[in-house]
């Protein structure tokens, strides 16, 4: 929870148009701005900034909201976060806390700084040579030099259910705060804490800040599981975070390389790759993949050279180039990763396979090519059709041409047969685009594929109502007294669907708390996304020129109509419709007595 005072403070200082100016060039457009979306891809501007509503919207995508949601969005950060970040930069500071999942309460920087106090404490035992000598010679077998276990902060935890516990405990920290953050274990027959780590090395991972937010720790052996990580913790968000980036960010204007495990990385700068940099024991994830784009132009993906790392990198393939990354596949022979590849050839060799590291068209039509057995007549008319439907997906004609004549001497089929191929396929394919495209269209007009608010294609009415009321609710003080005094009577139940109850709640319960209203009080409640929508309300709102009681009040009949209905349909009751009227006569009638 964040400090309502800290978060007015914030959208006081941090000026909306200052603030996303340094990300987007910004026009003056009568008393707003606008420019190109920075959330998706356009030639012609869509998104706007409103200085007057300290807002913004794009038109183009639906994304929108205060300054908080632009950095949450442009910065990929989560809520709290991006309050941080935006205190750093108006230059405040905030005690905020989270909560963990029982409830207790824990503060962010608290478990900053209990993470470095345990990866100094790891480090102590590495070093201690009655303690750490299993740690330090794995460290060695693996070829790790002082300078290198020094640079990336690696430690060592002993065999011991309470060395770390007591040694936490002795330095102020509580049990519960060190099983939030995961460097404690909650046992089920005490209820005490015990060491989480034991008898593995460790390694810290830190963000781009220097904070320690979390570990991973390897066995020694062949046990299972081979490495433990800390869960996401209220400062780890493992999806948002890659191991080494610290050291990596200024190293990787250029090229970045992605690999599997934490060792490679080492490896990799130590060997003097230091634009080398690991997902944290998972896939990679469209979250970290916009990370990158934001260091760096090229990402070479290294991952381990068996089955399940190259269909990895199929996965990460796709969804580096979906952020406009240029994206390469290095291939490795005689070595599982790329850690063993430098251990047994060396910094050279490594080096001269990042060079020929192939482009993601080259690296399908290997697998092709691969795949089928092409001195055989049908098999390769197999690789030629598959070939050709890769090379009708890529949008410049350029490029198609350059990879016609790729496949061409692959397979030595003419490049004219080829192309005319790919030419036929492409056609089809623009064919179904424009299909789609228009059958979206049309669903978007019946709020088909609403990912906002899902509910709102099974009764458009009423949505329509939901949105009016909501949008003069959330732009009207008089409008949301209305509702409270129970001069329009209007309460959650009445709301169809799901956003739209709970927007109404989170407005009203702002309103009733008899605080500055201000929709960017909303934003721990919702994602950015459908802050996204509530500000597209509020500006569908602010274009038209009635907005006065009556509207309010034919939206909430209207809306309670459409709900009747809904109600009616589900029972199969045959008096609803006339009970329908009743109470509509009854309502009408409360509301001429009460104005
Ligand atoms: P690998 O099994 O490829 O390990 O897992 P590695 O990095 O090559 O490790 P070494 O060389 O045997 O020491 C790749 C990554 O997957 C995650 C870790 O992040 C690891 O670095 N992983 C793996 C886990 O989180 N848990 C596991 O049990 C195994
Ligand atoms: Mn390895």
């Amino acid at each position: 929870m964040i400090p309502r005072a800290a978060i007015e403070e914030i959208l006081f200082r941090a000026d909306i148009v200052d603030t996303i100016s340094s990300y987007v060039t910004l026009k003056r457009a009568g008393s707003n701005f606008g420019g190109l979306c920075p959330f998706h891809s356009e030639k012609t501007p869509s998104f706007t900034v409103f200085p007057g509503t300290r807002s913004f919207y794009c038109f183009g995508c639906g994304a929108g909201g205060d300054v908080i949601t632009f950095v949450m969005r442009a910065e990929n950060l989560d809520y709290p976060s991006a309050v941080e970040f935006l205190a750093q930069r108006v230059g405040i500071t905030i005690d905020h806390e989270d909560k963990n999942a029982t409830g207790a309460l824990v503060n962010r920087k608290r478990v900053y700084e209990m993470n470095l106090e345990a990866a100094k404490f790891f480090r102590q035992c590495l070093f201690d040579p009655a303690l750490g000598e299993p740690g330090m010679q794995y460290f060695r077998s693996r070829g790790l030099s002082s300078t290198v276990i020094k640079r990336f902060g690696l430690g060592y935890a002993p065999s011991d259910f309470g060395l770390l516990t007591r040694h936490m405990l002795s330095k102020g920290f509580g049990e519960e705060e060190l099983v939030t953050g995961f460097l404690c274990g909650k046992s089920q027959k005490t209820g005490r804490a015990y060491d989480y780590f034991r008898g593995r090395v460790m390694f810290p991972i830190i963000d781009t800040t220097g904070n320690v937010i979390a570990f991973g720790g390897r066995v020694l052996d062949d046990s299972k599981p081979k490495y433990l990580n800390s869960s996401d913790t209220p400062g780890f968000k493992k999806s948002r975070n890659l191991f080494a980036l610290n050291y990596a960010k200024d190293e990787c204007s250029e090229q970045m390389i992605l690999c599997e495990g934490y060792m490679d990385v080492i490896a990799l700068h130590a060997a003097g790759f230091g634009n080398a940099v690991a997902t944290l024991g998972t896939a990679i994830t469209g979250e970290q993949a916009r990370i990158m784009a934001k260091y760096t132009k090229k990402v070479i993906i290294s991952y381990d050279s068996d089955e399940a790392g190259q269909r990895a990198a199929n996965r990460a393939m796709q969804l580096l180039g979906e952020v406009g990354l240029d994206v390469r596949v290095l291939k490795m022979h005689g070595a599982k990763d790329p850690d063993e590849y430098i251990r047994k050839f060396g910094a050279d060799r490594f080096r001269h396979l990042l060079g020929q590291s192939k482009t993601g068209f080259e690296y399908k039509m290997e697998n092709i090519l691969a795949k089928y057995n092409i001195t055989a007549p049908d098999e390769k008319i197999k690789a030629s059709g598959e070939l050709c439907n890769i090379i009708a997906s890529v949008p410049s004609a350029a490029e198609r041409e350059v990879y016609i004549g790729r496949a061409s001497s692959a397979l030595s089929i003419t490049s004219d047969a080829l192309k005319s191929d790919v030419e036929r396929q492409r056609r089809k394919l623009i064919r179904e685009q424009r299909k789609n495209e228009s059958r979206e269209a049309l669903n978007t007009a019946k709020n088909y594929g609403d990912r906002v608010n899902t509910d709102a294609v099974k009764n458009v009415a009423a949505n329509s109502a939901e949105e009016t009321i909501l949008g003069l609710i959330l732009t009207y003080e008089e409008h949301r007294e209305a509702i409270a005094s129970g001069k329009i009577p209007l309460c959650a139940e009445d709301f169809f669907t799901d956003l739209g109850k709970r927007i109404f709640e989170a407005v009203m319960e702002l309103h009733n708390n008899n605080e500055p209203f201000d929709p960017a009080y909303l934003g721990e409640r919702f994602t950015p996304k459908e802050i996204g929508r509530i500000t597209k309300y509020k500006i569908d709102r602010g274009q038209l020129t009635q907005n006065g009681a009556d509207v309010l009040q034919g939206a909430v009949e209207k809306l309670k109509s459409e709900k009747m209905r809904e109600e009616e349909k589900k029972g199969g009751d045959k008096f609803a419709s006339l009970r329908r009227k009743q109470q509509l006569a009854r309502d009408l009638k409360n509301k001429n007595s009460n104005s």
